[in-house]
């Protein structure tokens, strides 16, 4: 089957990759130029566990193509994926632009039957808005073609997007089109594990379901995050509350692991995104909103651990950072918790000394050469000097730590656990004051409660 992706950025990319992998001829299309150049070399500017190899070897093959030419883009396939970036405007709407203008280009180039896939996640009837901005650019060329618009939302984790994309639990397709269901059913084909898993719905309900999930899943996590909250009052551990509610299967173990936040690409955003949508057709969300206000709060927690420990006096203070991405195994800082906390620090005086084993670059780019920013090559090297320090993102490789060493290292025996990877008694026989969320030394009893 010919393929064109819209849009070279993370969801595209991995879907021409995993397209192009099991046979498909695909190509992918973007507006930035040396991106693509870098690409037609194999070189990818994400990290992504496997996308690169997955992008050469099929280059190789010859089923996978980089181009910015859009006749010939919009002249390879039938399907016409959409995946360009749909950014939030500044009331925390999903701004449209991008996809709009490709809608436009398609309309613009195509000469035969199209079907065009949004997978961008959009709001609620921006496949009604794709389907009239064709018709519109067709019209004022004079050209009367068939074309359809359905909606095949993402659901990848970044870490695990090619897994994900082969292996998800589902593929939502929306429309009412029977030519369609055919098409992307043999684009989906040859995914043995996927073949039960291919949901058709209407184009609406495919556009809310994917926020519905994001929504869902973020609900979870900020959910978790107040209970831990309460835990730290009442003076209760949260993982012994966690695997205690976990083991009702109505509720269940995945995704309310108690944490610094929820970051990245998608929840921040399709949170307020989908309170944005609820708002503007007169139905303030309370949950949405307290979601948000919650995963915000959240973020702030780092922060006041140290200020508590500090007795709020972190001015000249040097804080030692193990963990810049919103989550481990990607270079992602978008929304990230570190980010908060590093932005407090320095507006507190104090100095941060970091380690991320992929996200050092991402955050040069971000806040460029600062006095106050140290990035270490290595773990260690972030504790050299430092008073504390603080575990944002859970890697692999800061589950095993010697606390003794730990201890001897820090001016101040200060360790803040944004993400609860250690047993509380063992860090504090170590004689490390244990800040984590919802346990350790964060839990003090209220007096009005006992
Ligand atoms: C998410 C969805 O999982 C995916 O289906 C959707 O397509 C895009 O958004 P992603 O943003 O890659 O994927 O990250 P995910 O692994 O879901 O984690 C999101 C955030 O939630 C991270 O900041 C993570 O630390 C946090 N999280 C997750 C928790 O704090 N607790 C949990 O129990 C799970």
């Amino acid at each position: 089957m010919r393929i064109t992706i819209f849009g070279s950025g993370y969801v595209g990319l991995v879907t021409g990759a995993c397209l192009a992998d099991v046979g498909h001829d695909v190509t992918c299309i973007d507006i930035d130029a040396d991106k693509i150049s870098h690409l037609k070399d194999g070189k990818v500017p994400i990290h992504e566990p496997g996308l690169e190899t997955l992008i050469r070897h099929n280059l190789e093959e010859g089923r996978l193509h980089f181009t910015t030419d859009a006749a010939e883009a919009v002249n390879f396939g039938l399907l016409q994926f959409i995946a360009v970036g749909t950014p939030p405007d500044e009331d925390g709407s999903a701004d449209l632009q991008h996809v709009l203008k490709v809608a436009r280009t398609i309309g613009m180039h195509m000469q035969d039957y199209k079907i065009i896939v949004d997978k961008s996640t959009v709001p609620v009837g921006t496949a009604d808005q794709v389907r009239a901005t064709i018709a519109e650019t067709l019209s004022e060329r004079g050209a009367e073609l068939a074309f359809d618009v359905c909606s095949n939302p993402e659901f990848l984790k970044e870490g695990a997007a090619i897994e994900d994309f082969s292996k998800g639990a589902r593929v939502v397709v929306g429309t009412d089109s029977e030519r369609v269901k055919r098409a992307m059913r043999e684009c989906y084909a040859p995914y043995s594990r996927l073949q039960d898993k291919l949901i058709f719905m209407d184009v609406r309900s495919a556009e809310l379901t994917k926020y519905a999930a994001n929504a869902m899943l973020a609900t979870k996590i900020s959910f978790i995050n107040e209970i831990a909250h309460l835990a730290e009052h009442v003076g209760a551990d949260i993982e012994q509350v966690r695997h205690g509610i976990g083991s009702d299967p109505r509720i269940g173990y995945h995704f309310i692991y108690p944490g610094c936040g929820y970051g990245g690409s998608c929840f921040p955003k399709d949170v307020k995104a989908l309170s944005h949508t609820a708002r503007g057709l007169g139905h303030e969300s309370a949950l949405l909103e307290a979601v948000e206000a919650v995963n915000h709060r959240q973020k702030g927690q780092l922060f006041n651990k140290l200020a508590q420990a500090f007795d709020h006096d972190l001015q000249g203070k040097t804080i030692a950072l193990w963990g810049l991405a919103f989550k481990p195994n990607t270079d992602d800082m978008r929304e990230a918790p570190s980010r908060t906390l590093m932005e407090s620090l320095w507006d507190a005086g104090a100095k941060v000394q970091a380690y991320d084993p992929e996200a050092s670059d991402e955050c040069r780019r971000l806040y460029g050469q600062r006095g106050d920013l140290t990035l270490t090559r290595h773990r260690d090297e972030a504790l050299e000097g430092a008073d504390a320090l603080v575990i944002c993102t859970e890697w692999k490789a800061f589950r095993a730590v010697d606390f003794d060493v730990l201890r001897d290292a820090l001016a101040s025996p200060v360790l803040v656990d944004g993400r609860n990877l250690f047993d509380p008694d063992t860090v504090k026989a170590a004689g490390l004051r244990y800040y984590a969320m919802g346990r350790g030394d964060s839990v003090h009893i209220d007096a009005s409660t006992v």
